[in-house]
C-alpha cells in the first residue's frame, strides 16, 4: 500500500514537473527532483524500468550477494554510484553548491522514501575514492 501510494506520487510529482517545464519554457519554479545527467548513454536496464524496479534489483542484488557470495557488476550499487554521482559533487547524497540534490537522495527526498544505504556504502564513485585516497600524504 505504501508502496503503490510512494509510487503514484512519485509519478504524480514528475509529471507535474515536467508540464511545467513544457508549458512555460523556463525553468520549473516548482520543486521537482533535479540532478546531473548521468554519465553514460543508458542506464543498466531502460530508464523507465528502472524508474519503477531499481529497488527490486538493488535489493535482490543484496539478498544475493550477502547470501550466496554471487557478485555481477551491471546490478552493483557501486556501479550506480560511478553512473549517478553529480559533476560537481561525486557524490549521489550531497547537495550541490547551485543547491541541486543529489540523485539518489534528491528524489528520495522528494517521494519520501528513506534511504540508509550510503551510511555503510561509499556514495561517490570508485575512481574519486580511489584518486582521493591516492592524493593523501
Ligand atoms: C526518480 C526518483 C528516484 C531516484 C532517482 C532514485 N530512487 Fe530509489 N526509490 C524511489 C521510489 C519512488 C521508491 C519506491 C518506494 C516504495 O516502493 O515504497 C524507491 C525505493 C528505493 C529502495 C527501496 C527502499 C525501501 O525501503 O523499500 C532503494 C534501496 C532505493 N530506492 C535505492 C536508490 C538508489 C541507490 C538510488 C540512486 C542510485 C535511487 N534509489 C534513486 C525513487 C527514486
Ligand atoms: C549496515 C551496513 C550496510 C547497510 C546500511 C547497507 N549495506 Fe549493502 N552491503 C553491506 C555489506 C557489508 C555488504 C557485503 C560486502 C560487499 O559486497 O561490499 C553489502 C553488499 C551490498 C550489495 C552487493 C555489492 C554491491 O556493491 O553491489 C548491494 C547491491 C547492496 N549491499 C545494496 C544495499 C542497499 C540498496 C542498501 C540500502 C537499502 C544497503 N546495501 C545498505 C553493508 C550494508
Ligand atoms: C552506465 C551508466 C549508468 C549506470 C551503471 C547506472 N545508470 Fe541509472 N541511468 C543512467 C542514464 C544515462 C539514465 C537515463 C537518464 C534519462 O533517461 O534521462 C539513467 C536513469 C536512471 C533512473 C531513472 C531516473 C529518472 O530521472 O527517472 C534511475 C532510478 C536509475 N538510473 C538508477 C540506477 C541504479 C539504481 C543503478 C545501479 C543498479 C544505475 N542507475 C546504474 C546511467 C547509468
Amino acid at each position: 500500500m505504501r508502496r503503490a501510494t510512494a509510487l503514484a506520487r512519485a509519478a504524480l510529482l514528475i509529471a507535474a514537473g515536467a508540464a511545467v517545464v513544457l508549458a512555460s519554457g523556463i525553468e520549473a519554479r516548482v520543486p521537482r527532483p533535479a540532478h546531473d545527467t548521468p554519465k553514460g548513454e543508458r542506464c543498466v536496464e531502460n530508464t523507465e524500468f528502472m524508474r519503477r524496479n531499481h529497488m527490486k534489483l538493488l535489493v535482490h542484488q543484496r539478498d544475493r550477494t550477502v547470501r550466496e557470495g554471487v557478485r555481477t557488476k551491471a546490478h552493483s550499487l557501486a556501479n550506480c554510484v560511478d553512473c549517478h554521482a553529480g559533476a560537481t559533487t561525486r557524490s549521489v547524497i550531497a547537495r550541490g553548491p547551485d543547491g541541486s540534490e543529489g540523485f539518489c537522495a534528491g528524489c528520495h527526498a522528494y517521494v519520501g522514501v528513506t534511504l540508509d544505504c550510503f551510511e555503510c556504502h561509499a556514495a561517490t564513485p570508485r575512481a574519486a575514492a580511489t584518486a582521493a585516497a591516492e592524493e593523501r600524504p
